[in-house]
């Protein structure tokens, strides 16, 4: 794996992602469908990933109309299964024929509840089965098969540094997100591959809309105003770090905010 060719100079602007391919893992809804978006606007090459077919179709036929007229049909593709499911992505690293870039959105939160109320069954399947088992399975994939230059970027939340009760286990498992980033980006950086994590606030997706109390626009508006900068963040805003991440040759093993101040106060 060790190259003793530096990581390559290129522009670090999104436009230097053109004619990329990235794996988007969690690609169709929310922050990944939005970094599909953003990513097929810069040219650059999307698979998305995700377990709902009906779902997914829907979100590559999104990201088709999005872009170019007269878009080859190989600009975005779709590949259904679980992301934590290492055949699933040996498919969509396949399909793709190239990989640079892998973002991971997939996720949710699962395992939720005071500690004492959980089994240990419950625990074990929450860290087994959960995020953690779709990064590393993405770590695994990309590990082998990234070019020098190529990036990871995976997903956590502000809850990891400010925690509520009843959150032991998902927040333990997102805060193993952390510091596999770190962990992970010492090991491949010989290979010339970085590894980052989008940290997010409250981000206004379907995800933030399932949750109870926040299923019209004046319930989110209104609960985003004690937000400092007086919002929840757009899936775009989100979306936007990771390509930044991606574009970028010289950042690796960080964790980067964007929460619109929410961890200030
Ligand atoms: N939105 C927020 O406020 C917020 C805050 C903190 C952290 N996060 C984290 O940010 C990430 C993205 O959140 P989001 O708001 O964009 O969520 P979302 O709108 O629910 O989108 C998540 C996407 O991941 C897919 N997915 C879930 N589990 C999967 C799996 N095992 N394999 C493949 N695909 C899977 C979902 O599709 P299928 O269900 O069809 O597979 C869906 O396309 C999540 O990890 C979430 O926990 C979000």
């Amino acid at each position: 794996m060790s190259t003793a060719t530096p990581i390559p100079v290129r522009s670090p602007l999104p436009g230097a992602l053109s004619g990329a391919t990235a794996v988007l893992v969690g690609g169709s809804s929310g922050i990944g469908l939005a970094a599909a978006v953003l990513l097929r606007s810069v040219g650059a090459r999307v698979v998305l990933v995700g377990r709902d077919p009906d779902r997914l179709e829907a979100a590559v036929a999104q990201v088709r109309s999005s872009g170019p007229a007269g878009d080859p049909d190989d600009a975005v593709l779709g590949v259904a299964g679980d992301g934590g499911d290492e055949q699933t992505l040996a498919d969509a690293f396949d399909r793709a024929g190239q990989v640079d870039h892998v973002y991971v959105t997939a996720g949710g939160i699962s395992g939720a509840g005071p500690l004492t109320a959980l089994s240990a069954d419950d625990i074990r399947t929450t860290l087994g089965s959960g995020p953690l088992r779709t990064v590393f399975a993405a770590a695994r994939a990309a590990a082998t098969r990234l070019p020098a230059g190529g990036s990871l970027t995976f997903s956590s939340g502000i809850l990891v540094v400010r925690p509520y009760p009843g959150m032991t286990v998902p927040l333990a498992a997102g805060g193993a997100v952390e510091t596999l980033t770190r962990a992970l980006a010492v090991e491949l950086a010989p290979a010339r591959v970085r590894v980052n994590t989008v940290r997010y606030g409250r981000i206004d997706t379907p995800l933030l809309r399932s949750l109870p109390g926040l299923d019209s626009d004046d319930a989110v508006a209104a609960a985003g105003a004690s937000v400092p900068l007086g919002r929840f963040g757009t899936a775009e805003e989100a979306a936007a770090t990771a390509v930044f991440l991606m574009a970028n040759n010289n950042v690796t093993g960080q964790v980067i905010t964007v929460d619109g101040g929410e961890t200030l106060v």
